[in-house]
């Protein structure tokens, strides 16, 4: 199966819509959303909308779970705070349902797990070397599962366990990138609406469990038009910097 994987949409309709026209053309059965649909840029229900049209496997993360939950807002810095404050009063009722039911973790028996931060949280973060090796325990202790997708860092990544212990990242390349049916893997395919690994282009990857591979992918964006709609909000000028500079 072919499956593009992506995360961290963050209200940004003109990444989104980006990255699906791309995504429409890589011939993928399925598409996978890791979570975090709404907060920091400012087209929630148009995101919305176009997710809720079409086959998109999304899970919920940190920003999706506080719209319902204030008390999980105070714990994020003041800007993401202020944007999740705004996408409160903006997000239309038809789409509260949707995002309520939206679950914290997918399987695909014998292929993947999927989670927003880590299989535990979706706060938590996997970005050193002794939060990757943790999760990589953990799937270590599951049955025939050798992948687990997650997003929340925006930034791409992707860990490995090898047959010895070893847990280490694998340097990203461009092109695909075979994995080896003896290691196992924590792949992160970046954020599509705010990257911060400092490529502004909208990411998201393919991957393909027949052969085994991931390919790490970005689209470049109307970033202009995304800023404009941020201004235009009244939302913090600093969130339209950062589309431009990736980080
Ligand atoms: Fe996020």
């Amino acid at each position: 199966m072919r499956l593009a994987v992506i995360a961290d949409i963050h209200s940004n309709l003109e990444a989104l819509d980006r990255v699906l026209a791309r995504i429409d053309q890589e011939g993928v059965e399925a598409i996978l959303n890791l979570g975090d649909l709404v907060g920091y840029n400012a087209s929630p229900n148009e995101c919305l909308e176009l997710l809720r049209g079409r086959d998109v496997r999304s899970l919920a993360g940190n920003h999706d779970l506080a719209l319902f939950d204030p008390e999980r807002a105070q714990h994020f810095n003041i800007i993401a705070y202020q944007a999740l404050m705004w996408c409160r009063e903006q997000v239309h009722p038809e789409f509260l349902k949707y995002l309520q039911n939206l679950p914290l973790l997918q399987e695909q028996p014998g292929t993947f797990l999927a989670c927003h931060g880590t299989p535990a949280s979706p706060d938590t973060y996997i970005s050193y070397h002794f939060q990757g090796k943790r999760v990589l325990k953990h799937l270590l202790g599951l049955p025939n599962l050798r992948v687990c997708f997650f997003g929340h860092t925006h930034r791409r990544a992707l860990w490995y366990r090898d047959i010895r212990g070893k847990v280490a990242l694998r340097p990203i390349s461009s092109g695909k990138m075979r994995l080896s049916p003896e290691e196992h893997y924590l792949i992160n395919p970046g954020s599509v609406g705010q990257p911060r690994d400092g490529n502004p282009e909208a990411a998201y990857a393919i991957f393909d469990d027949e052969e085994f591979s991931i390919e790490f992918k970005s689209a470049p964006y109307d970033i202009g038009g995304a800023q404009r709609r941020i201004l235009a909000a009244g939302l913090p000028p600093f969130l339209a910097e950062r589309l431009a500079q990736g980080a």
